[in-house]
């Protein structure tokens, strides 16, 4: 494109400030800091050289403004949806949960990664419309990690999340605190997605030629936004920044470098800190994936770099030739992750991915495991007890799949004949397992399931019992029944 690169500031989302105290939900002599984030309409210069653009934003903001926690602390958010009566994206009323009875502008928030009750976790069907509000507690009960929240209704959620309705949720605890990374303004969030803008400035979403039925796919749009900024710049002093990268993108795949030949030291993946950081000169996420990175410009003092997304540019460090001391490190450990062993699981669950199409090849619809959103809960895991899950990808493009309430860790990734499996049923493995890469042995709530593969994950259901789901995060495809409900059973006594 012929846009100017670089001249706008990169927007650092402001902090979430509590609105004041209120009693806990279930112990009303408990007071918990309460926070409340309107979803609304308003609208935000994209580039400079754009003309305003209408989004949606949590506090009128995109992204939303960063709710910050600490571990163990807990806290209320009340969701209110104080969005118009009309949505401005167009929604498939063929698609399940989004018919012609419902409401057309619904809403509910999701803080993807977090360890929440199931009444908290914004469960797709328990949308709330305009001129309404939830008010959810988050327990914090889990280690620090780069969480994210966003819109979850269902049937519109990637209208939803593409309109604007994202922010980031971060969790600190003493452990991470007490590494020494870089921290306070050096220690900023980078969300990352792609939108299609209209030379008017407006957003556009993409249609089938299915007037009834504009259900697409995919959405890629022909811009990337860093902080909802389309190529912006950050000034920087020559030190070491810590980077919080989420792909908040409804499709897209980044592939992220830096110029100058700089690398990424890799601290953190979905949920929290790696054992130890890596060094990478590449980074991808898929959707919903993050990457905390630390970056040392103290070799580049007075020089420009680009964040590259493939060959393009996305966003400019401008490093200062001089700054203050840099007291932060890089330790050569950070936390102990102790693997789970797949052995322990008391359920192997094979589960596949599903694509069918219609008569002309041209996709109507994504499965989990053969199933349908409203089929019978088949997927009932006893409260902490350990499973392995395995995704049986039938299709031909990898999906980032993403499971509710739990952190996992990904076992192995395994070749198998996709002939003998639909010939009969039968998983036959045409190859070695491969081991997950280096930045994929930490803490994961997101995994890559490559076509042609069996991707295998455990983990411990830890939480409280309850209903939540699983799905892909390709939002198209999670929008049109390639989401799960789930529950957790009570643990055995
Ligand atoms: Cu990012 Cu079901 O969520
Ligand atoms: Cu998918």
């Amino acid at each position: 494109t012929s846009l100017a690169r670089f001249v706008d500031p990169l927007p650092i989302p402001s902090i979430a400030r509590a609105a004041g105290q209120r009693a806990h939900p279930s112990q009303p002599e408990r007071t918990l800091p309460y926070y409340r984030l309107d979803m609304r309409a308003c609208t935000a210069r994209l580039h400079r050289d754009i003309p305003p653009t209408s989004l949606w934003g949590y506090g009128g903001q995109f992204p939303g403004p960063t709710i910050e926690a600490r571990k163990g602390e807990p806290l209320l958010v009340e969701w209110v949806n104080a969005l118009p009566p009309k949505h401005f994206l167009p929604i498939d009323h063929s698609i399940h949960g989004a018919e012609r009875d419902k409401p057309e502008v619904r809403a509910i928030t999701h803080v993807h990664g977090a360890r929440v009750s199931a009444d908290a976790d914004g469960f797709p069907e328990d949308w709330f419309t305009p001129g309404h509000s939830a008010l959810y507690r988050y327990g914090n009960e889990q280690d620090a990690a780069t969480l994210w929240y966003h819109d979850h209704a269902m049937g519109i959620t990637r209208l939803n999340i593409y309109a604007g309705l994202v922010g980031t949720y971060i969790v600190r605890d003493e452990e991470e605190a007490a590494l020494g990374l870089p921290s306070g303004d050096a220690d900023i969030p980078l969300i990352l997605c792609d939108r299609l803008v209209a030379q008017n400035g407006q957003l556009y979403y993409p249609v089938s030629d299915d007037p009834s039925a504009p259900w697409v796919m995919q959405c890629e749009g022909n811009l990337v936004l860093c902080n909802g900024k389309i190529f912006p710049y950050l000034e920087v002093e020559p030190r070491r920044y810590r980077l919080r990268m989420i792909n908040v993108a409804n499709t897209r795949f980044f592939d992220l470098s830096l110029s100058h030949d700089l690398p990424f030291q890799q601290v953190a993946s979905d949920q929290g800190l790696l054992a130890a950081p890596l060094q990478r000169a590449r980074i991808e996420l898929y959707p919903a994936e993050r990457a905390d990175v630390v970056i040392d410009f103290s070799a580049v003092a007075g020089k420009s770099v680009q964040l590259r997304h493939e060959a393009d540019g996305i966003l400019e460090f401008r490093v200062r030739e001089q700054g203050r001391r840099d007291m932060s490190s890089v330790p050569a450990t950070l936390r102990s992750v102790p693997r789970i062993d797949p052995v322990s699981a008391v359920q192997n669950r094979i589960l596949t991915l599903n694509e069918v199409d219609d008569a002309n090849g041209n996709a109507m619809t994504m499965l989990l495991d053969g199933k349908r959103w409203s089929d019978p809960i088949s997927e009932s895991p006893r409260q902490n007890s350990i499973e392995t899950w395995s995704f049986v990808n039938l299709t031909g493009d990898a999906h980032p799949i993403h499971l509710h309430l739990v952190r996992f860790q990904i076992v192995d990734r395994r070749p198998f004949d996709l002939f003998a499996w639909n010939a009969h049923r039968k998983l036959v493995f045409t190859g070695p397992a491969i081991s997950p890469e280096p930045h994929e042995l930490g803490w994961k709530d997101t995994v890559r399931a490559d076509p042609g593969m069996v991707t295998r994950i455990a983990m411990r259901f830890e939480g409280e019992p309850g209903r939540y789901v699983w799905h892909c995060h390709f939002l198209e495809h999670e929008d049109n029944e390639m989401m799960r409900p789930y529950r957790v059973l009570p643990a055995q006594s």
